[in-house]
């Protein structure tokens, strides 16, 4: 159940998909999950068990049909300034330039043109795409797109991000330095963070917990905290930290494992 101090409150929810032509696909399946003010969560589990389904819901780009989503003690109607969301697909205007995609969202939000320019050239430096302010998303690769994307939302300041495999698609350097850059932006100004990912060792590295989904249909497996001093340089070289990413590695490998056995059924 949920008491006041948790922001997000996914309480006994289930979704499936039933689409015009093809099967009915149960993606989630009574999921559970409180998510206290400014805490990190990392959600693993194998391909196609709903985490993005998961986040879409929380965003407000689902309707919840069975079950509840609260944010804030308010159920999600849709999407909302509070939410941002970085798409595991980049989702860029095409349209628009590097610059267009990442001062879109400032417009909406009213700041004056100094403030959201400066706004703009602070988050584009930091993702690494100073220069490529005029170019279009076509025009780049793809995880400088994700890094687009990533500027976009973190640029607004939301109070909860929802980021969905946002380092998917970066080279291991990149993907270390954003890590970074995403904790140092966590512990200035602290927000709520869901962050998807199949990545066992960056999951334990940001996230105090780590959930860990079955094989479709979607439900809790279980839940692990990792209370790490992550100002620690050492951090990934200790006991502590390798003795979780094993625990984690284990619970997902079983997950793996059946979700292989239910495809070759
Ligand atoms: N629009 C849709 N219509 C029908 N089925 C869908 C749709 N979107 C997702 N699904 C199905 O719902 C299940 C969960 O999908 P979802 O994208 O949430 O998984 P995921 O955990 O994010 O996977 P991945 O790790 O590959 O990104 C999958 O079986 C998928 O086939
Ligand atoms: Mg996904």
């Amino acid at each position: 159940m949920s008491t006041m101090s948790e922001l997000i409150s996914i309480d006994g929810v289930c979704h499936t998909y039933t689409p015009a032509h093809g099967r009915e696909v149960l993606a989630l399946d009574n999921v559970s999950l409180q998510v206290q003010r400014q805490e990190f969560v990392a959600l693993l589990g194998p391909s196609g068990c709903g985490k993005s389904t998961l986040l879409y819901l929380i965003g407000g780009f689902l309707p919840v049909t069975q079950g509840s989503i609260r944010v804030d003690g308010k159920p999600v109607g849709g999407p909302g300034p509070d939410r941002g969301i970085v798409f595991q697909h980049f989702a860029l205007f095409p349209w628009k330039t590097v610059r267009g995609n990442v001062l879109y969202g400032l417009e909406k939000m009213g700041l004056p043109r100094a403030e959201r320019e400066e706004r703009a050239r602070t988050f584009i430096d930091m993702v690494g795409l100073s220069g490529f302010e005029e170019s279009y998303p076509s025009q780049l690769s793809g995880g400088m797109k994700q890094r687009a994307a990533i500027a976009r939302t973190l640029a607004i300041d939301p109070g909860i991000l929802l980021m969905d495999e946002p380092f998917g698609a970066l080279d291991a350097q990149t993907r270390g330095l954003m890590q970074a850059e995403l904790l140092r932006i966590w512990r200035g100004s602290p927000k709520t963070v869901m962050f998807v990912t199949h990545d066992v060792h960056e999951a334990v590295y940001l996230a105090r917990r780590i959930v860990v989904m079955s094989a479709r249909p979607g439900r809790v497996k279980a839940v692990i905290e990792a209370d790490l001093d992550r100002a620690d340089p050492q951090l990934t070289k200790s006991r502590a930290f390798i003795d979780i990413v094993d625990e984690v590695w284990s619970l997902v490998r079983e997950e793996a494992v059946r979700a292989e056995r239910y495809r070759a059924e």
